[in-house]
């Protein structure tokens, strides 16, 4: 390299490290690993950005899964994930995490392993519009490995599970499990189950019902060993020689923690410079049937939806260790599409990295079940059933689906004709008369056993303040009718099908009815599940179920009863001009939405004003969204230290919060709720008309989101304060956060897409050492652009500027607004490289990893002791020692884990 060359060179490296290469910035408390239903759940806590490979998976409520894996590089062995608790005398230690990375369909880590890379990925996919993938009980764990040093070595791969994935942590110390190990010609798997399973029983959340699957790819001239026993001894012996004795099983069935039995799969690698293709491990938890359906008296059980294509459990397996490549392919499709979506609307990444939290915990909460039920009257349909994880075993809670509503909007909203069903078909049963929609269709997942009507509840479990309990009829009807009729008339908008509206319209019509005679305009003593809140006259409530009775007026004009058109469309413009007069603040500066009983000591989150915003209505006029926009904009204020960090509270904060703005309001003590909303906040953000305001309230929900101090993860609820989570943990409620992407008609956006062709075409053109030169005038062109449209729309870009709702608006009609700041995929391309962000190679990393590393494997204490010996005499008396490490560890750890989490148990919020 000539002198010449030196600037322009370094130029092209620092930009290009700049624009491509983006260092880590997102640090979630804990990541998903293999999750695709909810008894397939397992995580990985990243508390205090930990960076040790040392950390036991965990299953959704933060009980111990065993599952570990090694790596060993030249004779020294690496955790990739689990932790054994093995002697510091062993040759084993940790690796050490250089990067994680989250997209919607995966989680990859790249650990340090001596002189080797491995980058491991989790794959769950996502597929919503193919129901066989997606019911797939089973998730992918792959290793790549390359040399750092550019030399060969001598590499092996290692992972088991133990039987903890069969049962809940109560039960685990008397099940008893079976199993067995199947060799083909294309795979080899374990097989693991309870002796004796208990149909549709959970312990502690887990299913007590399934089957574990471990499966591995045979062929590829691949050195594939395997073996059964206990943990102790196979991990010893991969650590001693590098691969398990495939012809030694230990078939004595005992239960799960005597001698702990543990299904290894072992991968020889010899000595090479990097693995050509991934090594893949399949892990599944299969339960067939899957639902115990009971229907107007009839009980039925439910197949998983896969069984129309694979009869067995054994053929979806196959299919599934087979399919890794396509699936990876899939999943890059897939995250690509959130990428730029998410992009469109908020460009710095954060609602990307937020999107990518939660689709897999929401699909993650689903069983979907085949049409062909086992059960004499039980008819010939698809449903899915959601389990409220986070919570409880409800099925389908009716708020949870109305929070997630955004997301299958947004990713297929056909989907939600299957989820829809159940809830429809049982409520439109001749044994139901309530006069108001149900909360849900079952207390305990995996059985439904009918609509479960709000009166019967004498205690409001979620978010009840205490000392009004005793005073609430009807705790919740009013807010699940109106859910049911907004859900209703969303899929059949989205979903460009009415099918549901005809066949349920009676239905429909009598919620219509009880909202309108009984509680429409101002819902006294009723409690919001959405909030919580015990308030009579709470404005959020009404609004919704007026929004609740213009989506009946609209059902109405597409099932064509023109009658009830008018009726109900009249009714909803006649109480949205008595509620504008009552909930919203009688000055204009600020605008905020208080409660409807005429004091105006407090102020809500106007978030159920998202309806329209999604639905195209327009009974709210854009002037107010508008002027809302500017007064909550104002709140936020994350930065000044006054405002709010982790998202705004659905109901003016405590005053520990210190001032809040402009509003200089008396506190009342009985008033005060400290719990964000995750989803409430997105819906919010949705509705504000305001780019730059949404881009800063979702801002501070990524903070959440990236707030590792505490070991929880992102969650339904949390504390507006500490960031520390209240409730719902892997609830699918975070579908909600898709509400940026899925409002109805945004003008004001679309002629800027003429633009940013420009600068992609200036961008793609480009080759060399000017890329990144140009690159980085590109993004201060985007960044300039960015704010002379801001300027130009002001504050006209958003919700309902339509005065038609249009029936059949096909998908999200978010205005096609291009990836302003984005390099196109011709950069990617004439770049000369495929990688797209994700994909992005990693910056060299910071500071004293390697160091760290190296200290490990140059550490004498690392050293076996009995690096040659063998299995010698004294091997009882050592596993023995082990062992006894080993549970106590793990005791610990499950005290410890589970005691950290009270409220999954049911324990109330915190309110002050
Ligand atoms: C396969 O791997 C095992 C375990 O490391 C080793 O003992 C064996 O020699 C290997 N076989 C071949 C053919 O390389
Ligand atoms: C299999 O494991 C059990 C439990 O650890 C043990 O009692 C038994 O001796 C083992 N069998 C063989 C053949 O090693
Ligand atoms: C189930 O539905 C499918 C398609 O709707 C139909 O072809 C089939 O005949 C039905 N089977 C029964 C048993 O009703
Ligand atoms: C299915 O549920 C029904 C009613 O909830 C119950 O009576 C029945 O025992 C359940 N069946 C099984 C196999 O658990
Ligand atoms: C919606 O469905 C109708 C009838 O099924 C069809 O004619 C129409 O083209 C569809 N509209 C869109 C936007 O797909
Ligand atoms: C139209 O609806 C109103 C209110 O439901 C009802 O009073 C009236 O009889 C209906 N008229 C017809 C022609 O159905
Ligand atoms: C609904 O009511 C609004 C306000 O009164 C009116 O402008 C609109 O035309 C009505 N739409 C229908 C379909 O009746
Ligand atoms: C190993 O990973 C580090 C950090 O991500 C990266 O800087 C380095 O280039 C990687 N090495 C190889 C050979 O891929």
């Amino acid at each position: 390299m000539t002198l010449l060359h030196l600037p322009a060179t370094f130029i092209l490296l620092c930009c290009s490290t700049f624009v491509v290469h983006a260092a880590q910035t997102f640090w979630p408390a804990a990541i998903p690993l293999a999750i695709r239903t909810p008894y397939l759940n397992a995580w990985i806590e990243t508390q205090h950005g930990n960076l040790s490979s040392n950390e036991f998976p965990f299953f959704w409520n933060r009980v111990i899964l065993g599952w570990i894996c090694y790596i060993r590089v030249d004779g020294m062995s690496y955790t990739l994930f689990g932790n054994n608790g093995f002697p510091s005398n062993y040759s084993l230690t940790s690796g050490f995490v250089l990067e994680t990375r989250v997209t919607p369909t995966r989680t990859i880590q790249v650990i340090q392993a001596g002189n080797v890379n491995a980058t491991v990925t989790f794959l769950s996919l996502v597929d919503p519009s193919d129901l066989v993938r997606q019911s797939l009980p089973f998730a992918y764990t792959a290793v790549d490995v390359v040399s750092t040093d550019g030399q060969s070595h001598d590499i092996q791969l290692y992972s088991d599970i133990s039987g903890e994935w069969l049962c809940g942590l109560s039960e685990r110390a008397t099940q008893e499990m079976t199993w067995s190990t199947t060799e083909s010609s294309d795979m080899v798997y374990h097989q693991l189950q309870l002796a004796q399973p208990s149909p549709f029983q959970e312990a502690d959340q887990q299913a007590s019902d399934g089957t574990v699957y471990h499966a591995m790819a045979l062929g590829q001239g691949r050195n594939v060993t395997w073996q059964t026993c206990e943990d102790t001894v196979c991990r010893k012996e991969f650590i001693l020689s590098g691969g398990v004795n495939s012809h030694n099983n230990n078939d004595t069935f005992r239960n799960i923690q005597q001698d702990w039995p543990v299904f290894p799969i072992s991968v020889n690698l010899g000595s090479v410079v990097s693995s050509n293709d991934p090594i893949v491990w399949v892990l599944g938890y299969v339960r067939n049937p899957s639902i115990n359906y009971t229907l107007s008296g009839e009980v039925a059980t439910l197949r998983p939806y896969y069984t129309v294509e694979y009869a067995t459990a054994e053929a979806a397996l196959e299919f599934a260790v087979s399919d890794f490549n396509n699936s990876l392919t899939l999943a890059k499709a897939f995250d690509a599409e959130v990428y730029k979506a998410a992009s469109n609307v908020s460009a710095d990444g954060k609602l990307y990295d937020m999107l990518s939290l939660a689709t897999r915990q929401v699909y993650s909460s689903l069983e979907i079940t085949a049409p062909q039920a086992v059960g004499e009257q039980t008819n010939n349909m698809t449903r899915v059933f959601m389990k409220d994880m986070g919570y409880d075993r409800r099925v389908t809670p009716v708020e949870t689906l109305y929070a997630a509503l955004p997301m299958f909007l947004h990713y297929n909203a056909s989907f939600l004709k299957p989820l829809l069903e159940p809830l429809l078909e049982q409520q439109n049963s001749s044994t139901n008369s309530s006069p108001y929609a149900a909360k849900d269709i079952g207390d305990s997942f995996p059985v439904v056993s009918g609509p479960t009507l709000a009166s019967e509840e004498s205690v409001e479990r979620k978010n009840m303040l205490s000392h009004d309990k005793d005073h609430i009829p009807n705790l919740i009807s009013n807010t699940e009718t109106s859910n049911m009729l907004i859900i209703a008339l969303a899929h059949a908008q989205y979903a460009n099908d009415t099918s549901l509206l005809h066949d349920y319209y009676g239905l429909f019509k009598k919620w219509a009815n009880y909202l309108l005679e009984q509680n429409g305009q101002f819902p006294y003593q009723q409690s919001s599940i959405d909030d919580g809140m015990i308030s009579s006259n709470s404005s959020n409530l009404a609004v919704k179920a007026i929004f609740a009775l213009q989506a009946m007026a609209d059902i109405s004009r597409l099932v064509g009863t023109d009658n009830d058109t008018r009726y109900y469309n009249s009714t909803a413009s006649s109480y949205i001009s008595t509620w504008k007069s009552l909930a919203l603040s009688s000055s204009d500066d600020p605008m905020m939405l208080t409660t409807l009983n005429g004091s105006q000591d407090t102020w809500s989150l106007p978030y159920n004003l998202y309806p329209q915003t999604m639905l195209g209505f327009s009974l709210v006029e854009q002037v107010l969204f508008e002027k809302l926009t500017v007064s909550y904009g104002q709140q936020i204020q994350p930065s000044s230290g006054d405002g709010f960090v982790y998202g705004m509270p659905i109901e003016e904060a405590s005053g520990s919060l210190g001032n809040i703005g402009l509003l200089t309001i008396p506190k009342n003590p009985h008033f005060i709720f400290k719990g964000v909303f995750t989803a409430w906040n997105a819906f919010t953000a949705a509705t504000f008309a305001n780019d730059s305001v949404r881009t800063q309230l979702l801002g501070t929900l990524w903070e959440y989101a990236s707030n590792n101090q505490t070991n929880d993860r992102f969650s339904a609820v949390y504390n507006v304060e500490s960031g520390q989570s209240i409730n719902g943990r892997s609830s699918p409620a975070l579908g909600g956060l898709f509400a940026p992407l899925v409002r109805s008609g945004s003008p004001g956006h679309s002629n800027s897409s003429l633009h940013s062709n420009d600068i992609e075409t200036i961008v793609g053109g480009v080759v060399g050492g000017i890329i990144g030169l140009l690159a980085l005038l590109a993004l201060l062109l985007c960044f300039l652009r960015r704010r002379m449209i801001r300027q130009i729309v002001g504050l006209s870009g958003a919700a309902g500027t339509r005065t038609e709702p249009t029936p059949f608006a096909p998908v999200p009609a978010f205005a096609p607004r291009p990836p302003v700041c984005l390099p196109s995929e011709k950069f990617w391309r004439e770049k000369g490289t495929s990688t797209r962000p994700e994909e992005a190679p990693l910056l060299p990393s910071t500071g004293n990893s390697s160091t760290t590393s190296n200290a490990h494997v140059s550490n004498p204490l690392a050293i076996p002791l009995e690096a040659n010996s063998g299995l010698d005499g004294s091997r009882q008396d050592e596993l023995l020692g082990l062992r006894s490490e080993i549970q106590d560890l793990r005791r610990i750890m499950n005290v410890h884990l589970v005691g950290r989490e009270p409220s999954d148990l049911g324990a109330p919020p915190e309110y002050s």
